[in-house]
Formats: structure tokens, C-alpha cells, sequence
């Protein structure tokens, strides 16, 4: 059950796993590990005896081969909880932060049109039709992505029976193909962190392509408009850009710390796993802003 009260297995079925195939890399290799864990256990003697025929003295091989096996098993436990966290990070905290991304939102019955920037499998997307459906109102939320996730992003609207509040668009977020003040609320969840990431990481060029969407959620916004963003990283640069923007009530959440997976894990295994894993317990944040009334 999530933090919200809603099944998981409910959500995953609706949502599915991104790149389940990093999990399953994931669990076949804490499974091994954990064989070779058990190996080290059943048979330490005869593994002391073959460090030993490495020219080691006694001691030294036992110390050799217990340092082994527990790398070995320490590693096993590292790979199964990355694969929990990861299970957890791809669908289950998506909906979590989606709920509360919804609650940031103070007063759901005024609101008219909303917009989901990047909304991918349309969690959040769903989130915001389910409140708009709660509050039996007549407003309608978009979502915006650049792939052609239309179809499948309806689907998953279509099971959650909120279908017929939700549009999807495509299109390029530095160029939101909206007029200006069309919108009450606009949200976007691990999104803008990825926008110019083809300039590399920390490139003043990704930074500008990051400062064009806020600007262009900026211009969306009709004026008393609510914005929230949620993502990982750069959050302090969102602030001063929407403070720049001369946005009102500025807040940025506590630090949630949770995990997030990166992309392609690549062999060497252990290493290339353990300098990764740290880079993965990210601090995430949420940040609300509104658009000063005019
Ligand atoms: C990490 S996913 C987040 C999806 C969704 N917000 C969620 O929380 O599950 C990022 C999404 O942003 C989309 N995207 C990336 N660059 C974009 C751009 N310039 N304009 C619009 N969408 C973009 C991707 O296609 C992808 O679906």
C-alpha cells in the first residue's frame, strides 16, 4: 500500500516499470552475488586453501578470502536494496509525490485548465483529473511530451476512468504551444532537469535551455495561477529564475531523500554500481510558486 492508501500492485499494473530491464539486470546480479555469498560460506576452507596456493601465508589467505566473501555478500545486500528502491522510485513514489503535488494546490474547484509539462505516463496527468473529477468540476488538464505518448498516456487515463478530463499534446516544452495566461495551474514532475541535457550536464547552454521552460510556465500561467514542480536537482536555480520571474510566494518543500535510478548501469559491475549508487540517493524537491496577480 502507498503513502497515499492506494494498492501498488493496482498502480504498477496501470503504470508499468520503466526500464524494468535495469531491475531485472539488478536482481540477477544480487542473486548471484548472494550465490557466491553462500559459496564463500559452505566452502571457506578449501577457498583459504586456494589463496594459500597463491603464495599467501595462512593468515593472510584467511583474511584474504574472508574479505572476499564479505565484499561479496555486502554487495548482494547493496544490489537487492537498489532493486527495491528501484522498484519503488519508478512507479510507487511517482504517485506519492503526484498526490502531493495535487495537495500543494490549495482551492482545485476554480480551476479551469491545467497543464502537465512532460507528463510521460501520465501519472501526475491522472492525479490532477482524479481531483478535478473529485471535485465534480467542469476543468480539464493537458498534458504536454514531446514523444508521442498520446495513446498510451490516454489509456492509462481511460482506466482510471478520468478520460474525458484529459487531453494530451504533443510538443517541445521551450515552446509550449499555448497562448500566454491560458492556465490556472501548472505542474511538472522529474521533468525539467532532462530539458538540454544534449549540452551536457552542467553546461551554462542546459542551464538556458532549463531557464526557457520555466519561462515558458511562467507565460502559460494566467496571473494568481499556481505552478508546482517537483525534480531532483537544481532546484535552487528554478528558485532565482522564478524569482527573476517576479513570481509570488516562492516555497520549496523539506528534502525528500529517496532514490532514483540512473539510466544504463555498465560492467565493471561493483565499481561501476557503487560510485553510481551513491549518486543515486538523490535529495528530491517540490517547489510552488504563484503568479503574481495583476
Ligand atoms: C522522466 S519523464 C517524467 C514523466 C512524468 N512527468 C512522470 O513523472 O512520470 C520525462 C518526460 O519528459 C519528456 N520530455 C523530455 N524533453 C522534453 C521536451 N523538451 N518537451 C516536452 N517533453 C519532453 C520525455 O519524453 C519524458 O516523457
Amino acid at each position: 500500500m502507498g503513502k497515499s492508501g492506494r494498492d501498488w500492485t493496482q498502480i504498477y499494473a496501470i503504470y508499468g516499470m520503466e526500464e524494468g530491464q535495469t531491475l531485472v539486470f539488478l536482481l540477477i546480479h544480487a542473486i548471484f552475488f548472494s550465490f557466491l555469498s553462500i559459496l564463500f560460506l559452505l566452502y571457506f576452507n578449501p577457498i583459504c586453501y586456494f589463496f594459500g596456493s597463491l603464495a599467501l601465508p595462512a593468515g593472510a589467505a584467511r583474511f584474504a578470502a574472508g574479505f572476499t566473501g564479505s565484499v561479496t555478500a555486502i554487495s548482494a545486500v547493496c544490489l537487492f536494496f537498489a532493486a527495491g528502491n528501484m522498484f519503488y522510485s519508478s512507479v510507487g513514489l511517482h504517485w506519492d509525490m503526484a498526490q502531493r503535488m495535487v495537495s500543494a494546490v490549495n482551492d482545485w474547484s476554480t480551476v479551469k485548465y491545467a497543464l502537465d509539462v512532460g507528463c510521460g505516463r501520465g501519472i501526475l496527468l491522472n492525479a490532477v483529473a482524479m481531483q478535478l473529477k473529485k471535485e465534480g468540476s467542469s476543468g480539464r488538464v493537458v498534458g504536454l511530451d514531446r514523444r508521442k505518448t498520446t495513446v498510451s498516456t490516454l489509456r492509462t487515463a481511460g482506466i482510471e476512468g478520468v478520460q474525458e478530463y484529459v487531453t494530451c499534446r504533443e510538443g517541445d516544452a521551450r515552446r509550449l504551444p499555448f497562448s500566454d495566461n491560458y492556465f490556472d495551474v501548472v505542474v511538472s514532475a522529474v521533468f525539467v532537469h532532462r530539458v538540454g541535457k544534449e549540452f551536457g550536464q552542467r553546461t551554462a547552454a542546459a542551464a538556458a535551455e532549463r531557464m526557457r521552460v520555466l519561462g515558458e510556465v511562467v507565460r502559460v500561467l494566467k496571473p494568481g495561477g499556481v505552478g508546482v514542480v517537483w525534480d531532483l536537482v537544481h532546484v535552487p536555480e528554478y528558485v532565482q529564475r522564478l524569482q527573476e520571474l517576479r513570481m509570488e510566494d516562492i516555497r520549496v518543500s523539506e528534502r525528500v531523500t529517496a532514490f532514483m535510478k540512473v539510466l544504463i548501469l555498465v560492467w565493471p559491475l561493483e565499481f561501476e554500481l557503487m560510485k553510481r549508487y551513491m549518486r543515486l540517493i538523490q535529495n528530491i524537491f517540490l517547489a510552488k510558486f504563484r503568479m503574481m496577480m495583476l
